[in-house]
């Protein structure tokens, strides 16, 4: 339907925030191991052979500490690299994952963590599912050590093949071909009256399973209807006799002017109660000279209390100060040395 909704054309991306529940044996370390937590993705569908994101543009200047999978087992340390650096020379695996590691960074520091606490992990060839081509881990530096606050993985075609094999319903994307494809078709064609009058309620069953035959199947059978006269199928357990008036095999030719292709995802997924731990530690501060008195810096986007400069006075002289006070963020200091009222 997401598809539909965008003409029929990729990419697409879907996003949603909810519930998210994990079996831990013995939760702990407070609000980082948690059964039950927040959990914020997207899953943002391309086409697998165009994976290059229009807008990596906008974000391949960013400086960002990596801890690839190769400085891991090396012994390496993680090492700031330019982003459009790292697509490039293949550190990471194309420019759409790479755009939402972008997107994930900006988001993070503008929420209040410090550049400086933030990197991203590779996961190493053992820890990555066997059917992701490449994933990354946001980690925060908290008193807890390094810790993963958002995964970013490249899942490629699995979800939805899984979710087709089990439901068989396609789950495909049709995309049009540069020049038109002439290809062999082969297929059963089957005598519905003869099938249905041998097999009565179960000719459904038949008809299912002939209509969902390969090339090969096909042709090996076809070889036993000549030969024997009749085979033999499987299908839920049952086995079938099909003869000779039963089915034919027909042979022709189509020209396509689509393929159809099984989307990849790319899928961020956000642990929101991590994030907003981190939030907490790196906005954490304490007054100079005053261990007692600690507050949080929080960036505006994120304060609970809001603030507004409201000047008491028309006064021309003040303009500046206002001016001055009004564009600061959270973490500016500016000092007026000296007014007149
Ligand atoms: C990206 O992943 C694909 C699929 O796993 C792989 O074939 C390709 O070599 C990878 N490219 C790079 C630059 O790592």
């Amino acid at each position: 339907r997401l598809l539909e909704f965008n003409q029929g054309k990729l990419p697409f991306g879907a996003a949603q925030i909810g519930n998210s529940f994990r079996n831990e044996i013995s939760p702990r370390s407070g609000l980082i191991r948690v059964r039950e937590f927040t959990m914020a993705e997207i899953e943002h569908f391309v086409d697998p052979d165009e994976k290059n994101h229009p807008k990596f543009s906008n974000v391949a200047d960013l400086d960002i500490l990596l801890f690839s999978s190769k400085a891991q087992t090396s012994g390496q340390s993680a090492q700031i690299m330019r982003l459009g650096d790292a697509v490039e020379q293949g550190v990471i695996n194309n420019s759409v994952l790479g755009y939402f590691i972008g997107r994930i960074y900006l988001y993070l520091i503008k929420a209040g963590l410090s550049k400086d606490k933030v990197r991203f992990r590779q996961h190493m060839e053992n820890e990555m599912a066997h059917y992701a081509c490449d994933c990354w881990d946001a980690e925060s530096k908290t008193s807890y050590g390094w810790i993963e606050i958002v995964g970013c993985a490249d899942r490629a075609c699995y979800d939805l093949s899984c979710h087709s094999k089990a439901t068989k319903v396609p789950l495909v994307a049709e995309k049009l071909l540069k020049e038109p494809k002439v290809v062999n078709v082969v297929q059963f064609e089957p005598n519905k009256g003869a099938i249905g009058t041998s097999y009565k309620k179960d000719a459904k069953l038949v008809l299912e399973f002939l209509a969902g035959c390969d090339e090969c199947y096909i042709t090996d059978q076809e070889k036993l209807l000549t030969d024997k006269g009749e085979f033999s199928i499987e299908t839920q357990g049952r086995t079938f006799k099909v003869t000779k008036d039963m089915v034919s095999v027909k042979r022709f030719q189509k020209t396509l002017h689509v393929e159809e292709i099984v989307p990849n995802v790319i899928e961020p997924s956000f642990g929101i109660g991590r994030i907003m731990y981190s939030i907490f530690e790196h906005s954490f501060r304490k007054r100079e000279g005053d261990e007692q008195r600690t507050y949080f810096s929080f960036p505006a986007t994120v304060a609970p209390y809001k603030c507004s400069i409201l000047p008491l006075s028309q006064h021309q002289e003040f303009t500046p100060f206002v001016q001055q006070l009004c564009e600061c963020d959270a973490n500016s200091q500016i000092k007026i040395q000296h007014y007149e009222v």
